[in-house]
This record gives C-alpha cells, structure tokens and sequence, in this order.
C-alpha cells in the first residue's frame, strides 16, 4: 500500500515514520529539496500544483493526504478527481480563510472571539470603534505560529497595521481573557467512526507552540464532554476523514474555538508514546479505511518544541523521562528543529521534567 502526502515537513516526517511500522510506503511532493520526510519515503521534488508531479500521485497511491494548511484547494480538488483524497478540499477551503472558518464555528453553535471582517483601513477603525482595545488584526489567509497577525493597543496603529499587513482581507478579534489554551484532537475514518484524544493544555510565546502538557491538567468530566461533543460536531459537519485539530481558549467553564487544522497538529506529538494510539497512525488508519486505533492515554506527557537551535543533547538525554525526536532541519531562528517529550507518573512530575528540558533550550 502506498499514501501520498503533500508536504515533506515534520509532520510528514512523523505520518510516514508511522506508516513504515504498517508497512505502508509514502511518497511525498515537496517543493524544497532534501525535505524532513525525506527518511520516511521517497519525495517528488515539484511545486504543490504541479500536474505532472499530482498525476504521479494519483497514479501511484491508494488515497492521499496533506500535512500542511497552505497547500492550493485548487491541487485538492484536482487530485480529488483522480484519487480519494482526505481530508477532502472543503475543511481544507474552511480552515484557510479565518473569516469562513469564524462562520464556520457559529452556524455550528461552537463560542468564538468578538470579530469584524476588515477590508479597509475604513472597517478597521469602525472595527476598533465596535471591540475595543485591545485587539488582533489577522489576515484571513497564509497565517501560521503567529505570523500574518498584529496585536493592536492604539487606534493611531489602525491605517499603519493594515499596511503592514499588506493591506489584504482581515479579520480583527478581541483579545480572549483566557485561562488557558487547550487544544483537542479527534479523528474520524470513512465510515463515520469518530475518536478523540483527551484536551492537551498548550503554552505559547511569540505566536508559536513552546510546550504542552496531554493530558491537560484539572479538566473534570463536563469540560473533555464538552471539548469531544464540539469537535466530532465539527468532524460530522465537514464530513471529515482523518485527524482534526482543534485550537481553544478556555474562559471559566466556558471553551471558545480559535481556529482548526485540517491535518496532524503539534499538540498531538505527546500521542507518540502517551497514547495507545497515536495522532499519526489514527491519521493514516483513517484515510486508508483501517479501523481507528483507542486514543486511551498510557502515561501523562508533556512536550516540548526545539526551536532555532539545538541544545546539548546528552543534558537533553539525561533529562529523566525524555524522548527525544529531531526533524533533520537545519537550524534557523525560531524554526520547529525537534521535540522533546517527556512521560512521567504525574503531572508534578511532567512539569518538572518540561522546566528541565525548557532550561536547556531557549524555548
Ligand atoms: N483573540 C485572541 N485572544 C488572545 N490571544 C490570541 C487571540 N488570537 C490569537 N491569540 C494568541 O496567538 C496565538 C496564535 O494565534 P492563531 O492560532 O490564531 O494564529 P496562527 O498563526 O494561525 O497559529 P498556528 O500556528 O496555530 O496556525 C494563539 O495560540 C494565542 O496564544
Ligand atoms: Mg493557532
């Protein structure tokens, strides 16, 4: 059996890694060469539209996949023509256009942030007028680990926000109060059947993931009801197969949607050895209509990212309970390098086996 997988990043890395212990091989299309996933399978080295390289797929694979939110509808529902393809381009279409994604959540009764749609320097005034400050400014397209979005506190910054953001369709949000961000992931395969991992507590500075705590801790029962029946909700509305993200704020008792990812997520690394069955083969179970692995978790974990550069790994390595996993990435500021997750007997325990990693490391 064979899957094709657009995008040859990490998450690729990890999808195929998981699909060689299945026997099953992957083949990627990846523009860059020498990509992450390059271990895990053989890469067509072509841009995400390519033809040539997107009959290649289709030709040569039982179904394929993506792994990364940027790539072209247009390439999904050309594939989708030719090869089942999951998830499918409408979640895709949904998750890359903030403003839809937003209309998306309230049609299905999910809580989301105060926003107005902003085209205009004009809307955006009007938009301040409406929420207050402070507020985000995002674009609706191409945004990711926090880039593409401004954090505003003075209605002065309105006209020079909007440029800078390259005066492209917006949305501006409230700033959540949150206590918390929690993320959920849910899987849901090509009969309907849906799973959920349970709510990870996710911690980040600077727009990007630093680290994660699975399972997140004091959640009682009505809080994970309330976070597993909004995301197979979602998986249900979007006809979804596959893994799910889920991004959410917590607010009291109260959980607000933030956005989705229509892929494999970096909340859900813990699952590689937390769980009994991890996001990625959940993933590939899903869209090769294999039954859906238990997401019961074996160990609490926490998770986290190494970014930019690498520390010392034998101080990494000696951290009690570190698994260590590295993306074969050169190093570059800010740039997802590995993850280091580790497993313990409690949450006392993960948290300070994350303050041991995180001290090593810039993140
Ligand atoms: N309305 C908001 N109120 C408070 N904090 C927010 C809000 N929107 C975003 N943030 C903070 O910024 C982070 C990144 O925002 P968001 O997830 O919308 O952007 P992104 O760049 O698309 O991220 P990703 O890499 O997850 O795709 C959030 O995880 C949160 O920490
Ligand atoms: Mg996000």
């Amino acid at each position: 059996m064979r899957v094709g997988i657009i995008g040859g990043g990490q998450l690729g890395r990890m999808l195929g890694e998981s699909a060689q212990l299945l026997e099953i091989e992957s083949l990627f299309l990846e523009p860059s060469p020498s990509p992450s996933a390059a271990v895990a399978g053989e890469v067509i080295v072509a841009p995400y539209d390519d033809r040539v390289a997107l009959d290649r797929l289709a030709r040569e694979c039982e179904v394929v996949t993506y792994e990364l939110e940027n790539v072209p509808v247009d390439t999904v529902r050309y594939l989708a023509g030719k090869v089942a393809i999951h998830p499918g381009p409408g979640a895709l279409e949904t998750a890359q256009d903030r403003l839809a994604e937003k209309r998306f959540f309230r049609s299905r009764g999910v809580s989301i942030a105060a926003f107005v749609p902003v085209d205009s320097v004009e809307q955006l005034e009007a938009g301040i007028e409406l929420l207050g400050l402070p507020a985000i400014l995002k674009t609706r397209r191409m945004g990711y680990d926090g880039r593409g979005q401004l954090y505003l506190a003075d209605p002065e910054q309105a006209s020079g926000a909007f440029a800078a953001l390259g005066s492209v369709p917006c949305v501006l949000e409230e700033v959540v109060p949150f206590d918390r961000e929690l993320s959920i992931l849910a899987v849901r395969d090509r009969d309907g059947a849906t799973a959920t991992w349970p709510l990870v507590e996710n911690r980040h500075a600077g727009g990007i993931l630093r680290w994660s705590v699975a399972p997140a801790p004091e959640v009682d029962r009505e809080l994970q009801l309330l976070a597993d029946a909004l995301a197979t909700r979602l998986l249900e509305a979007l006809q979804y197969v596959g893994v799910l993200a889920v991004e959410l704020f917590q607010v009291g008792d109260r959980l607000l949607a933030n956005e989705i990812a229509p892929r494999v997520h970096n909340s859900g690394h813990w699952s590689i050895e937390g769980a009994l069955t991890s996001q990625f083969e959940n993933h590939l179970r899903a869209i090769l209509g294999l039954p859906l692995g238990q997401t019961s978790v074996l160990l609490p974990c926490g998770c986290v990212n190494l970014l930019g550069r690498l520390p010392d790994l034998s101080e990494l390595l000696a951290v009690p309970g570190a698994r260590l996993h590295l993306y074969g990435k050169e190093p570059r500021p800010g740039r997802k390098l590995g993850h280091v997750t580790v497993l313990g007997a409690d949450h006392g325990q993960i948290r300070a086996r994350i303050d041991a990693v995180r001290a090593l490391t810039a993140g």
